[in-house]
């Protein structure tokens, strides 16, 4: 159950790769989800496209199969997905195809005045020619939305040119760029912490924070999307999305609004504060060797000689009066110990300790945001040991899983993509990336890309099952820090 639904108005949504691993993983089912916590009016129309050639019953079978699928029984139940997938439907299309269009504006032809949501599942190639064609179809009015999803090119060139050829037909107000970690609740809940409790804005400041460190670790390969991955590399795949949208929303000012384009405004000024990595040593790239039962990277994307890398870590600098010389160390990799993603925020040690020596010393205070499992906020402190035994430091946790906290230790956290297809619906677009944010974030990665391809180095080995490779630790060492373990 999640806490509390509001429901949407009816709408109409057009997804076009219906038949695509997005659509059957994570769309159909966060949409199924919604239906049965009762937020999708029974008048909504959900209509797949795709160049397959397939009927509604067809297409209703297919998402009835990946509910089944990806939904986990106890979630799911035959009524409601008898009813969820009597609102769908399927028009077959090919984009160059005008006879198709015509096809699919017809069936729309009803219902102008409703919110309606063209979900682009597509490689970007499609964005420019399917927008350019909802335009030429008369589908771009002003209660049309065109929802895209990385890559959002491969360069700033490349995003510049994305986002200038869906410009060409849509205001900036109608176009949902996605990050799926923007809808993961603890991500939301990172800005509820920071800007909804008035405890942690005095400390959140170079003054008191010693570092940040962000991890995003997972514990599967790329096997199966290989081709993609080894164009692509963890840096492009992860850093410039995922991991530098945790890093400005922990590190934006407070914006005047919760509303969408002040929070965007200061995320953009975080992203245009971040300056080179002062080193070849504060970026460490790796590549996963394999082991007896696993294949290496290379192996994975068949190509024994790649040099894309499978984890990179990197120290980051936020150049404005608030974090000036508080470091954001960011690590992200595939093949590593656990799946785990946190943000760690440490805390400066106490000024001056007044307990003796045989106390031991105090430990940092951490505040971790954890997202992915469990998620969940954890403060670190330094307690005394109970016990008789006189004054003895050891830490503690001051733990709050969000299932706990709220008394309900089955509430089943709503998958981001529910979160942000409803949000599309009702037309908010604050945890959606805006065109200048996705500019800015390349106009920081480009020059590191760059700067590997010139000098044509190989990522350093790591074990699979590791925290990765040596040099990502010594990154930290040579700082006096340490990364935090990557476990469950
Ligand atoms: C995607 C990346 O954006 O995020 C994948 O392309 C990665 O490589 C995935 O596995 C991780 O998402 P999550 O939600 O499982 O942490």
């Amino acid at each position: 159950m999640v806490a509390r639904v509001v429901p949407v108005p009816a709408f109409d949504l057009i997804v076009f790769g219906a038949t695509g691993d997005l659509s059957k993983r994570k769309l159909l089912p966060a949409l199924y989800q919604r239906f049965r916590d009762g937020q999708l009016p029974e008048a909504a129309r959900i209509l797949g496209t795709g160049r397959s050639p397939m009927e509604d019953d067809g297409f209703r079978q297919l998402a009835e199969e990946a509910i089944q699928n990806h939904v986990a029984a106890d979630h799911r139940d035959a009524d409601s997905l008898r009813r969820f997938v009597s609102l769908l439907g399927y028009v077959p299309l090919s984009v160059d195809s005008d006879d198709d269009w015509r096809a699919l504006s017809d069936r729309l032809a009803h219902g102008e005045d409703r919110p309606c949501v063209f979900y682009l599942s597509v490689g970007p190639d499609l964005f420019g020619p399917i927008a350019r064609q909802l335009a030429a179809h008369g589908l771009n009015g002003s209660n049309v939305r065109i929802v895209v999803e990385k890559p959002l090119g491969h360069d700033l060139a490349s995003a510049r040119d994305l986002n200038s050829q869906l410009a060409e037909v849509f205001q900036e107000g109608q176009i949902y760029r996605i990050d799926h970690y923007l809808g993961k609740e603890t991500v939301q809940n990172l800005m509820a912490l920071r800007f909804a409790n008035a405890l942690f804005e005095p400390v959140w400041n170079a003054r008191h924070v010693d570092h940040v460190q962000i991890t995003v670790a997972e514990s599967v390969g790329v096997a199966g999307r290989g081709g993609f991955y080894d164009a692509t590399g963890a840096t492009r795949d992860m850093v410039q999305n995922h991991l530098l949208q945790l890093l400005c929303l922990t590190a934006m000012e407070p914006p005047a609004h919760f509303d969408p384009d002040a929070v965007r405004d200061e995320k953009v000024k975080v992203l245009r504060s971040l300056t080179p990595p002062s080193g070849s040593d504060d970026i460490v790239r790796g590549q996963y060797r394999g082991n007896e039962r696993l294949e290496s990277y290379g192996e994975d994307v068949g190509d024994p000689a790649s040099r894309t890398e499978s984890f990179v870590a990197i120290k980051a600098a936020v150049a404005n009066w608030r974090w000036s010389g508080t470091p954001f160390y960011l690590r992200t990799g595939k093949r590593l110990r656990a799946r785990m993603s946190e943000i760690a925020v440490f805390f400066k040690d106490a000024p001056h300790s007044i307990f003796p020596h045989s106390a031991g010393e105090p430990l940092p205070n951490v505040l971790a945001i954890r997202l992915q499992p469990d998620e969940g906020i954890t403060l670190s402190m330094t307690i005394k040991d109970p016990g008789p035994g006189g004054m003895r430091l050891t830490g503690a946790n001051l733990d709050m899983t969000f299932a706990d906290g709220l008394g309900q230790p089955d509430l089943r956290m709503p998958d981001a993509y529910e979160r942000l297809v409803m949000d599309v619906v009702r037309g908010d677009q604050t945890l959606f990336m805006r065109s200048d944010e996705v500019e800015a974030a390349w106009a920081w990665i480009d020059p590191l890309i760059t700067d590997w391809a010139e000098r044509r180095d190989r990522p350093t080995p790591y074990d699979i099952a590791s925290s990765g490779p040596e040099d990502a630790l010594m990154l930290m060492h040579r700082d006096g820090r340490r990364w935090r373990e990557i476990a469950i």
